[in-house]
């Protein structure tokens, strides 16, 4: 079937907090919101028919642990598109990533360590690691040639004694992998992803590799799982995935995280025992009907984001040549790069709210050098992102 993403679906009171807490944030009730990455497109018919199929039992308790069905269209959905084998015990279901982040890092730390992320980031990253009592040991993406660059001998550095007089031997026992990298929109490639578990590996720490957005690719550009690399980054490895990027289901909490250590799962159950419960039955219905039955969807879906990246690209080429596009390999999530405005991250927040009136987040939020940046979510109606762009024209060509 041929599914209408050009339709504006209108979200406000729909319990939608990217549209229900525009004007709080962004200060205007007429702000697009182009932020928390979730899309304004309508999902996969099978997803729909699942959802009601189970509510016609009319009955909700709580869930046992995930049918085999479920397990099964993880399993398989693993094996078609990346040839990785996962056996069904290393699997468990979380009500998020986020929540399955917090419950890794307290499993796998100790307060006072440090955990290594690549800013700018995903901000969530930095709470999970500061709120379990960790720092967060930055080693930030490097922009080479209009690309994001992961700074090898950094990263190295990072697990070195610190101090000259009586130096300290590193506390890092974990990384926070973003592949895809929000907000960068970088897809590592295996070599780059090999030289990053190199040397994470040979310092003992474990690999938590966020692949939320792993579906979530343009032309040309293939989703490798850090896992998939050898036995040993199998074993020293957490992989978190979910359908709730991919197929626009965030609100139903569900998450699929893969931890082949029986360790580091034992480790994961005490850490999140009585504070994250079962899955969402619906999240985990809608999970399956996605995995099984989505990709007629997902291929027109990619398609449309495809188009509104090409939109965008000609766009700014074209009539707002202060602003340019880093160019995404993944995730809707498009960085513009406004340094030439010189703005300061407080200068840019307002004028993103007073001046181009969208809903859209100051890249400092992901770091300190996403400063001069700005993040801009794209899945949405084509007539939308026209009016976007249009805004943030006359905003720049009013000011500068
Ligand atoms: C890299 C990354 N991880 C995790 C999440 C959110 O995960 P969840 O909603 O499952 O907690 C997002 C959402 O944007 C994300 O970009």
């Amino acid at each position: 079937m041929k599914y209408d993403f050009d339709t504006v679906i209108p979200r406000r009171n729909t319990q939608c907090a990217k549209w229900d807490l525009s004007e709080a944030l962004f200060g205007s009730r007429e702000a697009i919101p182009m932020w928390v990455a979730d899309m304004d497109l309508p999902v996969a018919k099978p997803i729909t028919d699942a959802i009601q199929k189970r509510t016609d039992h009319a009955i909700f308790g709580y869930p046992e642990r995930a049918p085999k069905s479920t397990i099964d269209a993880v399993i398989n959905r693993i094996k078609r598109l990346y040839n990785w084998t996962v056996h069904p015990d290393w699997i468990v279901f979380t009500p998020g990533v986020v929540p399955a982040l917090y419950g890794l890092i307290k499993a796998l730390t100790d307060p006072g360590d440090s955990v290594l992320c690549q800013g700018p980031v995903y901000y969530p990253f930095w709470s999970v690691i500061n709120n379990n009592g960790c720092l967060a040991a930055d080693n930030q993406l490097q922009l080479v040639n209009n690309r994001y660059e992961v700074d090898f001998d950094d990263l190295e550095n990072w697990f070195k004694p610190k101090g000259s007089l009586f130096p300290e031997p590193s506390r890092i026992k974990s990384m926070i992998l973003s592949n895809p990298h929000n907000p960068v929109g970088r897809v590592w490639s295996e070599s780059e992803l090999r030289q990053m578990g190199e040397i994470v590996l040979k310092n003992n720490a474990v690999m938590i590799s966020d692949e939320i957005h792993c579906e979530l690719l343009f032309k040309g550009f293939k989703h490798v799982p850090f896992a998939t690399l050898s036995e040993e980054f199998e074993q020293r490895s957490v992989t978190c995935m979910a359908a709730s990027k991919t197929f626009n289901l965030a609100g139903l909490g569900a998450s699929v995280i893969i931890i082949p250590d029986p360790e580091i799962r034992a480790a994961f159950a005490r850490a999140k025992n009585g504070i994250m419960g079962g899955v969402n039955i619906f999240g985990l219905t809608a999970l399956e009907a996605a995995f099984n039955e989505g990709d007629e969807w997902l291929s027109q879906l990619l398609e449309y984001l495809e188009g509104n990246l090409q939109l965008v690209k000609t766009f700014l080429n074209e009539k707002v040549k202060k602003i340019n596009l880093i160019q995404p390999e993944g995730t809707y999530l498009l960085w513009l790069d406004c340094r030439k405005l010189k703005l300061s991250a407080s200068e840019m927040m307002s004028f993103i709210k007073n001046e181009i009136v969208l809903g859209m987040e100051e890249g400092s939020l992901f770091g300190p050098n996403g400063e001069g940046f700005i993040r801009m979510n794209i899945a949405c109606p084509r007539s939308v992102l026209t009016e976007a762009l249009n805004r943030i024209q006359k905003a720049v060509d009013r000011n500068f």
